[in-house]
């Protein structure tokens, strides 16, 4: 028993150990911007209400480069989760979308669009932004944080549904409590869809 005690331990030791080493490494690692988007006018947006897609856009914005603006609500949701989540159930229920601050999208080729996952749908308020901009000739680079998951085809219909663009390519999504390591498992994607 004390030997197998033993071996947990030393086993969870050196599991710290190469965590810690991978991520005092991985800091001196510049990530360099893929080649496909190096001629491009790039746009990240994000709404984010409690700020894990904020995190992934900001790290994002930190490789891709060009311009990174949020998507604002004119109305705020409450800040306590009950009350806000009770509103954002009766604004699905009747198709409502909150109204948003304007962005102008016009001089972008590639948009990067990050939101949270609300109700296993795209959250209201990137909707919202999503219906209310003309994306044609644009491509459109999804990104989504969720705690439990969603179907990644099932998200981009969605876009597909509520833009003009003809371009939606495959989405990089983070659990919740997955994001760390943000710019490298960035980078795997990033390298993936190009
Ligand atoms: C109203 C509401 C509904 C949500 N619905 C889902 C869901 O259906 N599936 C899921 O995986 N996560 C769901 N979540 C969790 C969020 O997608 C997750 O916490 C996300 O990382 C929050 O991003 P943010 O910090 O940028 O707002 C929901 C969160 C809220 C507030």
């Amino acid at each position: 028993m004390k030997f197998l005690l033993d071996a947990i331990y030393v086993t969870l030791f050196l599991f710290t150990i190469v965590a810690v080493l991978k991520i005092i490494l991985l800091k001196n690692i510049v990530y360099k911007k893929p080649e496909f988007l190096s001629d491009k006018k790039i746009l990240t947006v994000y709404y984010s209400h409690r700020s894990n897609t904020k995190s992934v856009a900001q790290n994002l914005h930190s490789i891709v480069g060009g311009d990174l603006k949020e998507v604002k609500l004119i109305e705020k949701y409450p800040n306590n989760i009950f009350k806000m989540s009770k509103l954002v159930r009766q604004q699905m229920k009747e198709g409502h979308l909150p109204q948003t601050e304007k962005i102008d999208i016009s001089g972008y080729d590639i948009i990067f669009v990050g939101f949270p996952i609300w109700g296993f749908s795209v959250s209201l308020p990137m909707k919202s932004f999503l219906k209310n901009n003309n994306f044609e000739n644009k491509t459109i680079i999804p990104f989504f944080t969720c705690s439990g998951g969603v179907s990644k085809r099932k998200v981009v219909k969605e876009i597909e549904a509520f833009t003009n663009s003809k371009e939606i390519i495959d989405p990089l999504f983070m659990f919740e409590n997955g994001i760390f390591l943000i710019k490298e498992q960035i980078t795997k994607w990033l390298n993936k869809i190009c």
